[in-house]
């Protein structure tokens, strides 16, 4: 399974998807290439970017399975089925069973908008506005059986202006995103990022 063949999961909008995308076509993502958009909402708005990418998609309720080991199962037969080596989450939002983690485990990595270990889980960037954090970030993690709980590859901060609302905080986030992201993917892809225990090291 060669890291550089990924395959992004994302439930929502998929702006994160769609600079993962533009980094690819400008040669900003090392050796990977995203072979397949896996969502658990065909109706996203993720899915009709992909469309336009051209880059194939694995839509699945989970509803119309059994059970999520059962919804995850076939996801992880059609990864096998295109090689795919590197699972990367933007925006999907569900946990990740041992059906899934199993076979890419230290191959799943996720974006998360906070410095973690603050403010995990859901509404992260209004979690740190109430908190009255000055500071916050994105925070790029392995993910494993826990919520946001994987080691940290890479993690960028944001100041808090006084004014900030949820929306302007979040723009500000998600910029920071688009960016981060794409750079810490090509680093897995070049085959630059090692994990020796909790601790990941990008190399060059
Ligand atoms: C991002 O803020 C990401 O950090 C979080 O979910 C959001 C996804 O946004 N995990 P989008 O779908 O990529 O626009």
């Amino acid at each position: 399974m060669a890291q550089s063949r990924i395959a992004v999961f994302a439930s929502g909008q998929g702006s994160n998807f769609a600079a993962l995308v533009q980094a690819q076509r400008e040669g900003r993502l090392g050796a990977g290439r995203i072979e397949l958009l896996v969502s658990d909402k065909p109706e996203a708005p993720v899915a009709q970017r992909a469309e336009e990418a051209g880059i194939p998609s694995l839509l699945l309720r989970p509803k119309d399975f059994a059970g999520r080991e059962q919804y995850e199962a076939a996801i992880v037969a059609e990864l096998q089925r295109r090689d795919i080596g590197l699972v990367v989450l933007a925006g999907y939002m569900r946990l990740i069973s041992p059906v899934l983690l199993e076979p890419y485990v230290g191959r799943i990595v996720n974006i998360h908008p906070s410095l973690l270990p603050a403010f995990a889980g859901k509404d992260a960037i209004g979690q740190a506005l109430d908190y009255g954090v000055k500071l916050t970030g994105v925070t790029v993690h392995f993910v494993d059986g826990g919520m946001d709980t994987g080691p940290v590859i890479a993690q960028r901060s944001v100041e808090v202006q006084p004014e900030d609302t949820a929306e302007s905080l979040a723009e500000r986030i998600h910029q920071v995103e688009y960016a981060l992201y794409p750079e810490v993917v090509a680093a897995i892809a070049d085959g630059r990022v090692t994990l020796n225990g909790r601790k990941a090291v990008i190399a060059g």
